[in-house]
């Protein structure tokens, strides 16, 4: 009994992302193609929505009666690995049928994404693999095969991060890669976990990963020596906090691991240090600590403090809850069921007609309803909704989901594009105007006009061209500074107008958080965060034929005022 860990990774070789990335930016694509290749180690095969714990939210899935599917479909439920995955999803064994039926008794309950972050080898892994243990899920003759197919690797303490890491290569470096997908239950609520790979070479599968998760996990070693790395310039620690945030990961639980390390010994002291240490730091990035994120001590290794608390015994000084308790409280913001509905596509593949996969941000959805795929406004009727391995009939927002859907082949849908409403279709357009935030751009270099990135706006990597620079905002007063602006350094609030090649779909930060939060890269590098606060000007027509309202674009024509009330409280780079 074997809990299937599927995965995920963008851009690396060989795989459809990197391929769908390519065709989107067609008419650029050697350009592309090395800042992608630059994003990546060659050698890789590679909100928000609360909900209160106790609250059920049968309305926003619902489960479709088994005797109610015909023998084809049920047979699609029971296979979810596709014949030519391009994302991989690696199932490490079938599912039992009793697991299945339980999960389908917890679709009643609330689902929450959690994107597991932090420095390389700081215990993601292990730490993922431990819940799926203790959640019941592995059984101990599976961990024995690790265990010895550990040692045979020399990785010896690497067993229980072999339940997340499912790759051969992952297993024989000891890294994940790929971004590892899993479930599990508490009492209250459905947890899909994202395991993201901390690795700095990985860092855009680690973006894809924390860009569909509610609330993150983040993963500090206490060993000695390893969270200083992890912290210092240039650590993932850093990197990876700043891209949640911007990522729309609002609430964060970090865990200090590696408590049992004979360099830490469960030390209150060592604990005290990554405390007070993380705290400025975490502020600084736009947390409020207080309310938004919860320190605990574990041990991942030893499964200590995860399931039931540590006994007082071994660290008699820790008297908050353990990580499963935690992570059952957590409470998110709720999300609207009833808004346009807005699910950015991160795969796709062929069974049975086209099926896509993704989150849904906004609204809900229901077999039978009528669609638009963004932004080739192609309408599409939905099939059949799947929520992990069930069927269901109606899905609200905060679900991962495959749909399937008519109306579409799926070589016309590229990873990044949104499943929309077709009342309120989400905004397609090659222009827009954002506040950004440049953390450090590299050499030094300065930002100004004509300034090339990689944008990374939820599903979509996309190149674009900083074309203009409005004005920048001044960090002490936060308001619009009157001096014309040329150029600007790192540190710097600008807002800016930038273009992409190809229409993507976006919207207005304000509007739809998740859909209008992005990163820049350069050559691997994040070089600043935004956040789009004005679109063009558009208007709805209704086509007759296809009784469905699209949105058109007018470039050029922006509201005015697209600068008032935009910075918030937050000290430095916050701006998200
Ligand atoms: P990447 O995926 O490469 O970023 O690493 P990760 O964060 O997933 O780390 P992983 O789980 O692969 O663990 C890295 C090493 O740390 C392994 O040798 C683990 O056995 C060890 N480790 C993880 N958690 C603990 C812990 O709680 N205690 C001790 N002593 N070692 C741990
Ligand atoms: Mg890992």
């Amino acid at each position: 009994m074997v809990q299937q860990v599927a995965k995920e990774s963008v851009g690396t070789k060989g795989n459809h992302k990197r391929t769908t990335i390519f065709t989107y930016t067609h008419t650029k694509r050697t350009d592309i193609e090395e800042d992608i290749r630059s994003l990546q180690l060659d050698s890789a095969e590679e909100n928000n929505g609360v909900v209160n714990p106790g609250d059920a939210r049968p309305e926003e899935v619902e489960v479709v009666d088994k005797m109610e599917e015909d023998s084809e479909e049920v047979q699609a439920v029971s296979q979810p690995v596709h014949p030519e995955p391009k994302v991989k999803h690696k199932e490490v064994s079938a599912v039992e049928d009793a697991e299945s039926q339980q999960e389908t008794e917890g679709n009643n309950k609330r689902h929450l994404n959690v994107v597991f972050i932090g420095h390389v080898d700081a215990g993601k892994s292990t730490t993922g693999g431990q819940i799926l243990f203790l959640s019941g899920q592995v059984d101990d003759r599976t961990i024995q095969k690790y265990e010895k197919e550990a040692k045979d690797k020399s990785r010896e303490s690497w067993y229980m991060a072999y339940i997340m890491d499912t790759n051969e290569e992952e297993r024989i470096k000891g890294k994940t890669v790929e971004v590892g997908r899993a479930h599990f239950e508490t009492e209250t609520t459905r947890f899909t976990i994202l395991d993201a790979p901390g690795h700095k070479s990985y860092v855009p599968n680690m973006i894809s990963g924390a860009s569909q998760a509610d609330i993150g996990v983040l993963v500090i070693s206490a060993r000695k020596g390893e969270f200083e790395t992890g912290f210092e310039k240039g650590g993932q620690t850093r990197e990876h906090v700043m891209l949640a945030k911007t990522l729309g990961v609002t609430k964060l639980l970090l865990v200090v691991n590696k408590m049992d390390d004979h360099t830490v010994n469960w030390s209150k002291e060592r604990y005290d240090e990554i405390e007070s240490k993380m705290t400025p730091f975490l502020k600084a990035s736009g947390y409020n600590v207080k309310k938004d994120v919860q320190f605990l001590p574990i041990s991942g290794l030893m499964g200590l403090n995860m399931k039931t608390r540590v006994d007082k015994s071994l660290c008699p000084w820790w008297n908050g809850p353990c990580l499963f308790e935690a992570l059952d409280r957590i409470e998110i913001t709720p999300r609207d069921p009833n808004g346009p509905f807005r699910m950015p596509i991160i795969d796709k593949f062929k069974d049975m007609g086209t099926v896509v996969m993704g989150k849904v941000e906004s609204g809900s959805v229901r077999e039978g309803d009528s669609l638009l795929v963004m932004p080739n406004k192609a309408q599409v009727k939905v099939l059949a909704i799947y929520c992990d391995d069930n069927r269901v009939r109606h899905a609200g927002p905060g679900e991962n989901l495959r749909i399937r859907l008519s109306g579409i082949e799926e070589e016309d849908i590229l990873s990044g594009f949104v499943l929309s409403s077709v009342a309120k279709p989400v905004a397609a357009v090659t222009e827009f105007i954002a506040q950004l935030q440049i953390l450090e751009l590299l050499d030094n270099a300065i930002f100004t006009a004509g300034y090339k990135a990689v944008l990374h706006i939820h599903a979509v990597v996309e190149e674009c061209e900083i074309v203009e620079l409005l004005h920048q905002i001044d960090l002490k007063t936060k308001k619009p500074m009157k001096k014309k602006v040329l150029f600007v350094k790192n540190g710097a609030i600008v807002v800016c107008r930038i273009q992409v090649n190809n229409s993507i779909c976006t919207e207005k930060f304000a509007d739809f958080a998740q859909l209008g939060r992005f990163t820049l890269r350069t050559e691997g590098k994040t070089v600043a965060v935004g956040k789009v606060t004005e679109l063009p000007t558009g208007y709805y027509v209704v086509d007759k034929d296809m009784e469905c309202g699209y949105l058109f674009s007018i470039l050029s024509l922006y509201h005015k005022t697209f600068t008032d009330g935009l910075l918030g409280e937050q000290p430095t780079w916050g701006i998200l």
